[in-house]
């Protein structure tokens, strides 16, 4: 936020905090001097309606945008840089459509498959998601237009949303649930945030001052304006004091009396209310300022970015006979309705109308002009379909075919903001299709479009490939024939586990929660995190995907780079095409002081390369990245040690690593009477001025031991001052909290 602008207002009080609630549905209040500014939902479109206005796309149509690929399919580019590429597009279509703010993007980490909004968000690891949701900030706000970054924080299901609490703990919420917004936050300066409408930790995040002062602009340096989802305020005096600057929609001014009586009676602060206000007029400044009038966009050249970015997106999951890229000859048979009437877009309010949609079905008969394309539906959202004259028409096509290519997936209906799904099961006649298909055709190819996870166990072993479309927007059709008949090396990679079974995900006990509790009892261990520690198989890993040609991975590398560090992968392809490979760093270190999943996402890469061509990529690995969040010490630490890099294809397929000797402060806690020994003892001050004491009292305890006694499990689990008590009159009085006070001091603790 530029700091050049008015940081006061001359508004009375009563006007500033009138500024303070929406003046409708889309809009904030233009009061005095100070502008209205227009703001609507993205994320991956713009919808702005027209006639009615509802927060879940349920009324009347918006006015025609461009539907990107969904954040469940961008974010399988794993490329900040087409996340600029469409976060700049709709920039481009808001200032022509005088919108200021597009209110996106979302990046909740998916924690459970079930989430009815999964496909909204961009990953179960808060690395890719910072990523991907950053590059889409810089693009958007590059065009001058603001965004909203949502839904702060811990909005990970639709069941019960605006009232369940996330019961989470420090680290969880630190290194994973908060991470995503802190890197977009510290890096790419939103110009406003978004927050949720549940609970953290039993208090509403619209009135949590921890959360949108504390954290938000004390730990992180926010300067933007904080509005609450659509409805998300329960208090709006309570609000305003947590941080709240702007309250959406409007409630025609109910609230503001509110505050304005709380003023009068002196519960609430009068610099609370003129903080908020003074941001708010700043925004709305600068919202006015940054407009661009007269701004055209061409929709051939954003559906044509749409089509480029759904390709980068789609990831091919297996193709073990080599079927894959189909010859655009001979007999065809395209099977399902999703050919027909394809899933780009989930429902609620991200769902947007399209400028276009590419029909799969007509864009794999452009692409194959010579070949003889049939099409049999194979089976029906409609229920009084007749699903057995369905699946025999399929079943003939494709008997008659060369090769069939099977649309399977998620109907909208069974996917949307406001409901969590019951499971993650592809729809039984859906399976059943399959099983007759392969039956009739062996050569079979899958191509999936869903938007949550789907379990793909009871068929991975059956296709002769899958790819793997999840929700790629409105040009779907054309992306997923250009990697069909291999316009389009296929390149993309999973950001979110395949579990072989929903009993196996993390948060399988606690989901969706009871009686407004839902409680993180998997704490950091989310997705992969999970998976990899508990050593359970999965269908698919996060961070696969194949191509059509193949990669090998020569060499790696991890040298300082300033307090950073960066890995050098030499990557060779050695297959027959030119193809993308995505680089995946994870790291790696045993021993450490706290939990930690056997590897974790710390950096990633791509590059393109010819048949034969070798190169090396560089992958900046952030320091940060090491770190855990010690919930005593209130910060990122990183502990001194002897690190794995691995350079990998996904998070089950390291292909070389390498070990680093990282160099940090060894973490000191604060010395009370509850250290352990072993604290106590690793204490440069408190470890020699208790050294004698020490090796006397373990001389006593072995005494008359044939052998060494090992003491590890004694010192790190016997607290100081109890022991002293064992001691009796050794210890000379006011020894300890000398010593304690002269460490603690040397340690930067006070006193
Ligand atoms: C909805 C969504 C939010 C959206 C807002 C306005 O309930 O949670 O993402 O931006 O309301 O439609």
């Amino acid at each position: 936020m530029t700091d050049t602008l008015p940081d006061t207002t001359e508004l009375s009080l009563a006007d500033q905090a009138r500024l303070g609630s929406g003046a409708d549905f889309w809009t904030t209040k233009r009061v005095g001097d100070v502008p209205a500014v227009l703001m609507t939902d993205g994320p991956h479109g713009i919808r702005k309606q027209e006639e009615s206005s509802d927060q879940l796309s349920l009324s009347g149509r918006s006015v025609p945008s461009t539907c990107f690929p969904p954040a469940v399919a961008l974010s399988q580019t794993w490329d900040a840089a087409s996340a600029f590429r469409v976060g700049e597009a709709l920039g481009r279509e808001c200032q022509a459509l005088d919108i200021q703010v597009l209110l996106g993007p979302g990046v909740n980490i998916k924690r459970d498959p079930r989430g009815g909004r999964n496909f909204e968000y961009f990953s179960e690891d808060p690395f890719v998601a910072g990523v991907l949701g950053e590059g889409w900030v810089r693009g958007l706000q590059s065009m001058g237009v603001g965004a909203s970054l949502k839904h702060f924080a811990v909005n990970n299901q639709e069941w019960d949303r605006m009232r369940v609490s996330a019961d989470v703990d420090a680290r969880a919420l630190r290194e994973i649930y908060l991470r995503p917004f802190e890197r977009i936050v510290t890096n790419a300066q939103p110009w406003t945030v978004m927050c949720s409408y549940n609970r953290i930790s039993g208090i509403l995040a619209s009135q949590n001052e921890w959360l949108l002062t504390d954290v938000l602009r004390g730990d992180w340096g926010f300067d933007g304006i904080v509005m609450s989802d659509w409805g998300a305020v329960a208090d709006r005096v309570a609000a305003v004091t947590a941080g709240l600057d702007l309250q959406m929609p409007g409630d025609d001014g109910t609230s503001d009396a509110r505050v304005v009586a709380a003023l009068e009676s002196g519960d609430i602060e009068e610099s609370a209310v003129r903080r908020n206000a003074g941001r708010l007029e700043r925004f709305a400044r600068r919202a006015r300022a940054e407009r661009r009038p007269g701004t055209v966009w061409s929709a051939d050249d954003h559906h044509a970015i749409a089509r480029e970015v759904a390709g980068r997106a789609i990831v091919l999951l297996r193709d073990d006979q080599g079927l894959l890229p189909l010859q655009p000859s001979g007999a065809i048979a395209v099977i399902g309705e999703f050919a027909v009437k394809p899933r780009y877009q989930g429902g609620g309010s991200s769902h947007v109308t399209p400028t276009r949609v590419d029909i799969p079905l007509d864009e794999i008969r452009a692409l194959a002009a010579d070949a003889s394309v049939t099409f049999a539906a194979g089976f029906s959202a409609d229920a009084d379909a007749d699903r057995a004259a369905l699946r025999a028409a399929a079943v003939a096509e494709a008997a008659a075919s060369d090769v069939s290519v099977v649309f399977l997936g998620l109907f909208e209906n069974q996917e949307a903001e406001g409901a969590d799904r019951p499971g993650i099961d592809l729809p039984e006649d859906q399976l059943a299709l399959l099983e007759a298909v392969l039956a009739a055709q062996p050569r079979t190819v899958v191509v999936l479009s869903h938007g949550g996870v789907v379990r793909l166990a009871p068929i991975a072993a059956g296709p002769a490939a899958i790819v793997d479309g999840a929700l790629l927007g409105q040009a779907a059709g054309g992306a997923l024939a250009d990697v069909l008949f291999g316009v389009v090396n296929p390149s993309g990679r999973l950001t979110e586990t395949v579990p072989e079974r929903i009993q196996d995900v993390p948060a399988f006990t606690s989901f969706p929660g009871e009686r407004m509790h839902v409680r993180y009892g998997e704490g950091i261990f989310v997705g992969y995190r999970w998976y990899d520690t508990r050593e359970i198989d999965v269908t698919f890993p996060f961070g696969h995907g194949l191509s059509y040609t193949s990669f090998d991975y020569e060499s790696v590398s991890v040298v300082a780079d300033g307090d950073d560090y960066v890995a050098q992968v030499t990557v060779r392809n050695t297959g027959e095409r030119r193809g993308r490979e995505v680089v995946q760093v994870y790291a790696s270190l045993d021993g450490s002081v706290v939990a930690r999943a056997p590897r974790w996402l710390v950096g990633f890469g791509d590059v393109e390369l010819e048949s034969g061509e070798r190169a090396d990529v560089s992958v900046p690995i952030p320091r940060d990245e090491l770190a855990f969040w010690s919930e005593e010490l209130h910060r990122r630490v990183v502990e001194p040690g002897t690190y794995a890099f691995h350079a990998a294809a996904s998070s089950r397929d390291i292909r070389r690593t390498v070990e680093v000797e990282v160099d940090a402060e060894p973490i000191r806690y604060r010395l009370t009477a509850e250290s352990s020994l072993g604290e106590i003892m690793r204490d440069p001050i408190a470890g020699a001025a208790f050294a004698d004491l020490f090796a006397a009292m373990f001389a006593q305890f072995s005494a008359g031991s044939e052998e060494d006694v090992d003491y590890t499990p004694i010192l790190d689990s016997s607290p100081f001052g109890r022991f002293l008590g064992s001691l009796g009159g050794a210890v000379p009085p006011g020894m300890v909290d000398d010593v304690l006070s002269r460490a603690n001091t040397a340690n930067g603790f006070e006193g």
